[in-house]
């Protein structure tokens, strides 16, 4: 079903912002057909159906998934809904790909490994922003030794007034997760972790805030996300130490709403043993301002760089698809990674909870007394 001959069938369920990249992304793609879509909204649904020429859409996820006859399945709709999601398109065959976070926990996200692994099919999760240029850009400047040996990076993304919408699904802990740190932070988690050759967190200690969204403040003008009748139940804003394996460290700031300057500001300061960066992206911009940082005294070089634009969601759906197309490398496609991600952030919500620091096993799993 997946040589390069046969056209790869691809379904997506959401049809929201994130399920909207991915019918983009599949429409672009060579030798893939776009055959259905899922989403609650009617007049949505149909504006989509018309603009790519889907043959059929669905209401519900169920009966899409049922049709067992997808060779990919996108999953791309509130939290509490990707693991059954991705469970049931694995089950009937299809691969996988889900958008972040994995899952609203570590323990969810497990079994989404699990499913691939017994399925024997493809899991991967959207983590777009490792690969914007400018991202690339400093992993590249870790990678020829640039920056030696990365030992510490503060990494944040910081929004002003940017809760998903008050009263979406976002706000809503049992449909969401979390706050700001399983929303924004799993993205700044994974692009610090993957410029910094993917060291093993050790421990973690974290502190979360909900000051602004559950007086009613800090909502995104404009917020078009699903659900309008929800409490404000989680974070608005978490920081995190993480210690890392031989020594390294990162510290991780995330909100939706604060009092400060920028109304949307991501990026990461890195301090390597021969050299650093600077990355500040203000209001989504394509590409940040970038500065790499060599030398040492009066030979100290920074060097700005215009790094090329990323390609976000287009380029992971492209290397999804590669990776459906091999079928040698699908044992490797399990999802590990961004479970990796859930179980650090659980971590962080549990050290929050208990206002001490988190240590985690070698599997990633939060150590008990
Ligand atoms: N990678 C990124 O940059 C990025 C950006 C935004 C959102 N996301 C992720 O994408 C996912 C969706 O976020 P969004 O912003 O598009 O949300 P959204 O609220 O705009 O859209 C959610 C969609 O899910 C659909 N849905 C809900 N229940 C359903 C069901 N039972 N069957 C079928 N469809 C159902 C809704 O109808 C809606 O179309 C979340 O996991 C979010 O974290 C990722």
């Amino acid at each position: 079903m997946t040589s390069q001959n046969t056209p790869i069938r691809a379904g997506v369920v959401g049809i929201g912002w994130a399920g909207q990249q991915h019918m983009a992304a599949y429409d672009a793609a060579p030798g893939v057909e776009l055959v259905a879509i899922a989403g609650m909204e009617d007049d949505v649904r149909a504006e989509l159906s018309e603009r790519y020429g889907i043959e059929a859409t669905y209401r519900d996820w169920e009966s899409m998934v049922a049709r067992g006859d997808l060779d990919v399945v996108s999953v791309a709709v509130p939290t509490f809904l990707h693991a059954p999601i991705a469970i049931g398109a694995l089950r009937a065959g299809a691969h996988v790909l889900s958008e972040k976070p994995i899952a609203r926990t570590g323990e969810e996200g497990q079994a989404m490994v699990d499913a691939a692994r017994e399925a024997g099919r493809v899991l991967e999760v959207v983590f777009n922003h490792r690969r914007r240029g400018d991202i690339e850009a400093i992993a590249a400047a870790v990678e020829d030794g640039t920056v030696g040996r990365p030992y510490h990076a503060r990494s944040m993304w910081l929004r002003r007034a940017g809760i998903p919408a008050l009263g979406s699904w976002f706000t809503n802990a049992e449909m969401s997760g979390g706050g700001p740190l399983v929303d924004l932070g799993v993205h700044v988690l994974d692009w610090t972790l993957h410029i910094m050759g993917e060291p093993r967190v050790t421990a973690v200690s974290a502190v979360t805030h909900a000051e602004l969204g559950p007086r009613g403040l800090g909502g995104a003008v404009g917020g078009t996300k699903s659900g309008t009748d929800s409490a404000y139940e989680v974070e608005d804003l978490a920081s995190a130490l993480l210690r890392l394996e031989g020594g390294g460290s990162i510290m991780l700031e995330t909100s939706w709403a604060t009092h400060r300057a920028t109304p949307d500001q991501f990026g990461i300061t890195l301090y390597g043993t021969e050299g650093g960066a600077d990355l500040k992206v203000e209001g989504y911009a394509p590409s940040g301002e970038l500065t790499i940082f060599t030398g040492d005294g009066e030979e100290a070089t920074d060097t700005p760089v215009t790094a090329p634009e990323g390609r976000g969601h287009g380029a992971v759906v492209e290397r999804f698809l590669e990776h459906v197309r091999d079928e040698a490398s699908w044992s490797q496609h399990d999802g590990g990674v961004g479970l990796s991600r859930a179980r650090i952030v659980d971590a962080c919500y549990a050290s929050a909870r208990q206002g001490r620091e988190v240590r985690l096993d070698e599997n990633g799993e939060i150590l008990g007394d």
